[in-house]
């Protein structure tokens, strides 16, 4: 398969997004291009990533001193106790900034690394490998990086952008069903936030998407979300205004995980899911979309056997606690929850237009629960 090149420019570095599968083959190349200092490599790997893709890439990188770290990637790995560890390992091994810290995992194992990179001797270089497709479509673009706090999910984080992000579409071939439902969110977030006609191609397509055998479609979706979150980084990378629609749906998807204590009982993409359809109920019941736009989007969640029901989830007390976790959100800046809500297909309110208090929230919790 064709690898493709994507530049990301930011106000502080440029850097390329490779997809295409096989392209972990350009590792070693890019490496020595992108980090000509480097002597010491760590790499940061997802304990579930097949062994056959980490003999590669040792391999690969068999010229540098490699340090191997293994994780189990569950939402607790992302914490700060954790990030210490590891840096203090790097310390330990004698790392300096021109060495390299190189992810190769989901989401978790990218904030986390990348968060671990970011903050060591203010910043070493780092690398993105994403091996699910959520990380692919979405998480290893824009270079926020985080841990959780007891508070709320990632309040501790920074924006660091990586040298390159390499995108093997391979990594696909091992990923469980439910894995591509959760990358599913974030592919349908991109196309209700900004691609109507994006939409329309993942109506077509959902069940090819979820059943993840189709490489000419995950690469399509691949390239189609970076665009669309490239458009919204860029000159926003701090995000203080624009990029704030990438929270569509997740301000309530991070208030479902905190109440559910970051276990693997509901994973961030199925949290989003939920979470994008509360914005939508939401958004028509104040009358900003239509109940039409709502039956449409609600089609391909029940075709699909989506998640949907927070009640399958979550207790009754759990989905009330929601609303006072929503108000620890990092994007609230007084003691307003801050909400995305949608318009139509394709576009959403502006950020900061709608602010609810926990009350107001919790009282459409309780007429649609
Ligand atoms: N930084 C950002 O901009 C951003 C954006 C969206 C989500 N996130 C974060 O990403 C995280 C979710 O990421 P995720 O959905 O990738 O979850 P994850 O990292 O937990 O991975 C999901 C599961 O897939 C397994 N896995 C990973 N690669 C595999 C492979 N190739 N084959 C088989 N199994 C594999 C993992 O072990 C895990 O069990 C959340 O913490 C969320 O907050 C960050």
């Amino acid at each position: 398969m064709q690898v493709d090149k994507i530049i990301v420019k930011t106000q502080e570095s440029n850097y390329p997004i490779f997809i295409g599968s096989g392209a972990i083959g350009l590792l070693k190349k890019q490496v020595e291009k992108l980090c000509p200092q480097t002597k010491k490599v760590a790499i940061i790997y997802d304990k579930n990533v097949p062994n056959i893709f980490k003999k590669k890439i040792n391999k690969l990188l068999s010229k540098y001193k490699i340090f191997i770290k293994d994780y189990y990637s569950k939402e607790d790995l992302k914490s700060f106790t954790n990030v210490n560890i590891l840096i203090e390992y790097l310390i330990k091994n004698k790392f300096n900034r021109s060495d390299l810290v190189i992810a190769v995992g989901g989401g978790i194992i990218g904030d986390f690394s990348g968060f671990a990179a970011s903050i060591f001797k203010r910043g070493l270089n780092f690398i993105n490998v994403p091996t699910t497709l959520l990380a692919q479509v979405d998480s290893s673009i824009g270079g926020k990086n985080g841990v959780n706090s007891k508070a709320g999910k990632n309040l501790i984080g920074s924006f660091y952008q990586p040298k390159l992000v390499i995108t093997d579409l391979s990594f696909l071939k091992s990923l469980p069903k439910r894995e591509f439902i959760c990358g599913f969110g974030e592919v349908l977030k991109y196309s209700l936030i900004r691609d109507k006609k994006f939409f329309d191609y993942i109506k077509r397509n959902s069940r090819e998407i979820i059943n993840g055998n189709d490489f000419n479609i995950l690469k399509y979706l691949v390239l189609r979300s970076a665009k669309n979150k490239i458009h919204f980084v860029i000159g926003d990378e701090k995000e203080s205004n624009k990029r704030m629609a990438l929270n569509f749906g997740h301000t309530f998807a991070h208030g479902i995980e905190s109440s559910n204590n970051f276990t693997r009982k509901i994973n961030h993409g199925e949290a989003v899911l939920i979470g994008m359809l509360l914005a939508i109920k939401l958004s028509v019941d104040k009358n900003i979309c239509s109940f039409k736009t709502l039956k449409e989007v609600e089609k391909i969640y029940a075709s699909n056997k989506l998640p949907s029901d927070l009640n399958k989830y979550l207790n009754r007390k759990q989905i009330l606690n929601i609303p006072n976790l929503m108000i620890n959100d990092k994007k609230n800046d007084d003691n307003k929850i801050n909400l995305i809500l949608l318009k139509r297909i394709g576009k959403t309110t502006i950020p900061g237009k709608i602010k609810m208090s926990v009350s107001q929230v919790d009282k459409f919790l309780k007429k649609i629960n």
